[in-house]
């Protein structure tokens, strides 16, 4: 295998960002509505009344303190409660191609070479706006790249698969470089309605350059080895697909968006994400504790720090274990990406730390990476 390296990064951020308090008051403002609505089948006892929202419980329970959005207004209009994103005609750059352009561009800046250079793209996210043509081929051709391009989904673990698949791409000899884009925009798959889950996500996109060792420039970082993992599981779902009939209301269908069991995601993914890490950190001989830095997946501040704590053996010091929730909340499988992208400061030549990501499936995947000279 031709050793790989992580040679640059890119980030886009969307301008708009909603507070917990925001958020909060368009729910609660939402569920007197419905109350009001249905007053008479709550007096008869037919339906349990909603009740509020609150900012306390949202920060305790997740450590998100705000989260970027496509558009504010739609999300926070109670007779609305999902982001207004209009269709654009076949013609035009998609929405989701158009964030992914802007991530790319700041990694091939940052990268200082030209496209001609890169011969693969993946798009891969959680959700993508059509089944085909691939967004990574609407991508790929924007920005004026040769070779080949498709689009993968592994949800929340989608870059870290496809870091490696890019990295087995290079590594194999089949291109020298592979530009792997994470578009998430979750705003429009969350159900901005259910008081249980109406915070967690943020919209976002970054982007990965991965090349040949042989190839690249000095800087950036070697991939040391990258390991994927899957176990099939429905506490994480959404049915959005062929079958989707969700009116732009929403409650007709809410299974056509984001639902998730939170508890027992938490107990079944933490140890095995603890584990998966801790084997193979043990398998290329590097001891965990020593880790650097881990830049995490952000599920949620609880999860990201018990895991932080088992990999670590020990409570991480402050920055160790890089947590950028409070202000992108989950971003899906951009979270690792983002955290790496805007924590990398501080290493020498040699230090070692872990980009991993997990998530729905269940999957996971681990990528420890070691900074070059
Ligand atoms: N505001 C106020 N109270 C709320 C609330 C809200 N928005 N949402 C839920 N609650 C209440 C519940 O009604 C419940 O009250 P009760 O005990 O009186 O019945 C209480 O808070 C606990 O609810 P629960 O859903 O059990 O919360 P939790 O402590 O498990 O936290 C998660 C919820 C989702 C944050 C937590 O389960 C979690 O972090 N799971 C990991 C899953 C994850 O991160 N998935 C992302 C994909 S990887």
């Amino acid at each position: 295998m031709i050793p790989s390296v992580i040679a640059a990064t890119g980030l886009f951020t969307p301008e708009q960002s909603i507070s917990n308090a925001e958020l909060v008051e368009a729910y609660n403002a939402w569920a007197d509505r419905w109350n009001a609505d249905n007053a008479a089948q709550i007096a008869e006892g037919d339906l349990a009344p909603l009740t509020h929202s609150s900012v306390e419980f949202i920060e305790k329970a997740s450590g998100i303190k705000s989260r970027f959005v496509l558009d504010k207004a739609g999300v926070l209009d109670p007779a609305r409660m999902t982001p207004n994103i209009p269709e654009r005609s076949n013609e035009e750059l998609s929405v989701m191609a158009e964030m992914a352009v802007a991530a790319a561009r700041q990694a091939i800046a940052a990268w200082g070479k030209d496209v001609s250079e890169i011969g693969a793209v993946l798009c891969a996210a959680s959700n993508m706006p059509r089944p085909y043509p691939a967004l990574a081929i609407e991508v790929q051709q924007a920005l004026g790249i040769q070779g080949f391009a498709f689009d993968m989904n592994v949800a929340c673990s989608s870059a870290t698969f496809g870091i490696k698949t890019a990295a087995d791409f290079v590594g194999s000899g089949s291109v020298k470089a592979v530009l792997m884009v994470n578009p998430e925009v979750c705003s429009a798959h969350l159900n901005f309605r259910d008081r249980d889950s109406h915070f967690i996500f943020g919209d976002v996109c970054t982007a990965v350059i991965v090349e040949a060792a042989d190839h690249a420039g000095p800087g950036g970082w070697d991939i040391v080895g990258t390991r994927l993992q899957t176990a099939f599981s429905n506490n994480i779902r959404n049915n959005f697909g062929f079958l989707n009939n969700a009116a732009p209301e929403g409650v007709g269908k809410p299974d056509k968006l984001f639902i998730q069991q939170g508890r027992k995601v938490f107990r079944e993914v933490v140890p095995m994400v603890s584990e998966m890490i801790l084997d193979h950190a043990g398998d290329l001989g590097l001891e965990a504790s020593g880790l650097k830095r881990l830049w995490l997946h952000q599920a949620n501040i609880n999860m990201n720090e018990l895991i932080g704590k088992k990999v670590l053996g020990r409570d991480p010091e402050p920055g160790e274990n890089v947590i950028i929730l409070d202000r992108y909340a989950n971003t899906s499988s951009a979270g690792s990406v983002i955290a790496f992208h805007l924590h990398n400061d501080g290493f020498e030549a040699g230090d070692t730390g872990l980009i991993c990501s997990f998530g729905a499936g269940y999957s996971a995947g681990t990528v420890f990476v070691r900074k070059r000279s």
